[in-house]
């Protein structure tokens, strides 16, 4: 059961990934408001969330970026569904992709800003996908990774500490990176 939740968690897909969804809205949360607060986010931004999951970092980020453009990605379909459904928005104001952060769908130097709440102990090959992330974010744009420790020690033992995920940044070339501490959370931002 734990292993099919742990499949689940990292693509969502049918009735029990709708269950899973919701679960997940609620539950990330707090951690996704306090992650927001870490960072100044323009009205006329341009920004992605990648593993966007059910939509609830798009919609909070709505409520900054009113005159920019969000976008979110993510690997399964059933997600992308319910985050449509979430923004409440069309696909001129809330653009949503399927696909996966390793190769993504996007032009060098798009984004002001790329946010990922809760997911990337999920992907496949860290590194190569943060400099993908790299890629797609303009000069200065900065990239903001937010995740609960724990599942950190579950899923990326390499990389569960702020040091470790910072000095990652660093070595991707992200010529700054923050640490924010929290006792329960991970927050690193890089600045492109
Ligand atoms: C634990 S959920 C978190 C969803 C959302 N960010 C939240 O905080 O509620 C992880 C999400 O990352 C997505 N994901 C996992 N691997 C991915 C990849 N390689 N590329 C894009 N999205 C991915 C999954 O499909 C899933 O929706």
């Amino acid at each position: 059961m734990i292993s099919r939740l742990v499949e689940q968690s990292r693509r969502p897909d049918g009735l029990l990934g709708r269950v899973l969804l919701c679960t997940m809205g609620l539950a990330h949360r707090r951690l996704t408001a306090w992650g927001l607060e870490q960072v100044d986010l323009g009205a006329d931004d341009t920004v992605l969330d990648v593993g966007c999951g059910g939509g609830g970092a798009l919609d909070r980020l709505s409520q900054s970026v009113t005159d920019g453009h969000l976008h979110g990605l993510d690997l399964s379909r059933t997600a992308l569904t319910k985050a449509r459904r979430m923004t409440q928005a069309d696909d001129a104001t809330v653009r949503l992709t399927q696909g996966t952060v390793s190769t993504m769908p996007f032009p060098d130097e798009r984004f002001d800003m790329v946010t990922a709440f809760q997911t990337h102990y999920h992907w496949p090959a860290l590194d190569t996908d943060l400099a993908e992330i790299y890629r797609v974010l303009r000069q200065g744009g900065r990239l903001l990774i937010v995740g609960e420790k724990v599942k950190l020690q579950y899923h990326l033992e390499d990389y569960e500490t702020t040091t470790a995920t910072a000095d990652l940044l660093d070595a991707v070339g992200f010529s700054e990176s923050e640490t924010v501490d929290h006792p329960e959370w991970l927050c690193v931002i890089g600045v492109r």
